[in-house]
């Protein structure tokens, strides 16, 4: 169904909500200029003709048809300087949609199985989200996920690759996620590496429900011990696991536009995030993989605004449930909150 035309000034007072976004891959933000610049940069070859003919072949049937071509762009990120160019476009466009807290997640795999050293990675993000933190006013953290198409071991070897820079990184990385193909690769498949990174004092979350099933949810809950879910839409295949995530209050980090675009519904005006808020569950709205997908994140709450018609107390309660679920410290949290009602009274 073609999307309605944007209210303006819907868009204008949703972007002057303080807001947070906690599910986004650094990676899934690379433009196609982007990505002409650093291949040009690093003379790495593009099956591409032209900046058209990349976003021409972003025409996704399911979640492997796009991780597919996500992997592969990504191969154009070599250099310290590649990684923060990338993350500061990422935190300018953020602030632009009146964000005020990131919690990015990226893929060390995919970079140190190019031959590229995950220091080279952490030093870039974290340049960037310094750089973002003094000169934009955006906070920021970082989520190191894991890929679950490859092996335990593999995260094991990332994580033993990780640990030594955590005291350079200790203001920035605070958690730890599961992402790539779901399907086939059950939460259960990290225990081992789950409860090291948990008796380490790492924040975790991770990707479940989003093609997979509901049984999927529950295993990241009760078995990894997350402390949010990415996606979770499928949860509501399950009741009494929905009524588990609204009484523990667990967050799901829900993505429409990517849903949409990987065909886990066929229009947003089916997208069951307005029956799950409704139904108390604690929904926050996110990108996900932006420049895949078609839009970041006020792109995002406008159009679930308006397809499923929610009303401004609605949309104030996901911009609250975002500052609430983040990792941010408690007093941080207190003011954003505050600061957030007084923006919504307004216009
Ligand atoms: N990696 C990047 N985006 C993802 C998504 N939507 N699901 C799983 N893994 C991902
Ligand atoms: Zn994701």
């Amino acid at each position: 169904m073609p999307q309605a035309p944007c209210d303006p000034a819907l868009r204008e007072w949703l972007r002057a909500l303080p807001k947070a976004e906690l599910h986004l891959h650094i990676e899934g933000t690379l433009e196609p200029e982007l990505m002409f610049e650093l291949a040009g940069r690093n003379k790495v070859p593009l099956p591409y003709a032209s900046v058209d003919a990349v976003r021409a072949a972003y025409r996704f049937t399911d979640l492997q048809s796009f991780l597919d071509l996500y992997y592969a762009g990504a191969s154009v990120l070599v250099t310290e300087q590649d990684f923060h160019d990338l993350a500061m476009a990422y935190l300018r466009r953020a602030r632009d949609d009146g964000l005020v807290h990131v919690e990015i997640m990226f893929d060390p795999q995919t970079h140190t199985h190019r031959g590229i050293a995950i220091g080279t990675v952490f030093a870039g993000l974290a340049s960037a989200l310094r750089e973002a933190r003094d000169t934009l006013g955006i906070s920021g953290r970082l989520l190191l996920s894991f890929l679950r198409h490859l092996s335990e071991e593999d995260a094991f070897a990332t994580l033993d690759a990780a640990l030594p820079l955590r005291e350079a990184y200790a203001d920035l990385w605070v958690g730890i996620g599961l992402d790539s193909s779901e399907k086939g690769n059950p939460p259960e498949k990290f225990a081992r590496v789950y409860a090291r990174c948990a008796e380490l004092g790492f924040r975790l979350v991770a990707h479940a429900g989003e093609e997979g099933p509901a049984a999927y949810v529950r295993e990241a809950l009760e078995t990894l011990k997350v402390a949010r879910i990415d996606h979770g839409v499928r949860s509501s295949d399950d009741p009494a696991l929905l009524q588990t995530l609204i009484q523990r209050r667990i967050p799901l980090t829900v993505c429409p536009l990517s849903n949409l675009k990987l065909g886990v519904v066929r229009d947003l005006s089916e997208h069951n995030l307005a029956r799950l808020l409704r139904a108390g569950a604690m929904v926050t709205i996110n990108a996900d993989d932006p420049a895949y997908f078609g839009g970041y994140a006020l792109d995002n709450y406008v159009a679930s605004a308006q397809a499923l018609d929610l009303s401004r107390d609605e949309l104030v309660t996901l911009a609250a449930n975002s500052l609430q679920a983040s990792f941010l410290p408690a007093a941080d949290k207190t003011r954003w909150l505050d600061q957030l009602a007084v923006a919504a009274s307004r216009g």
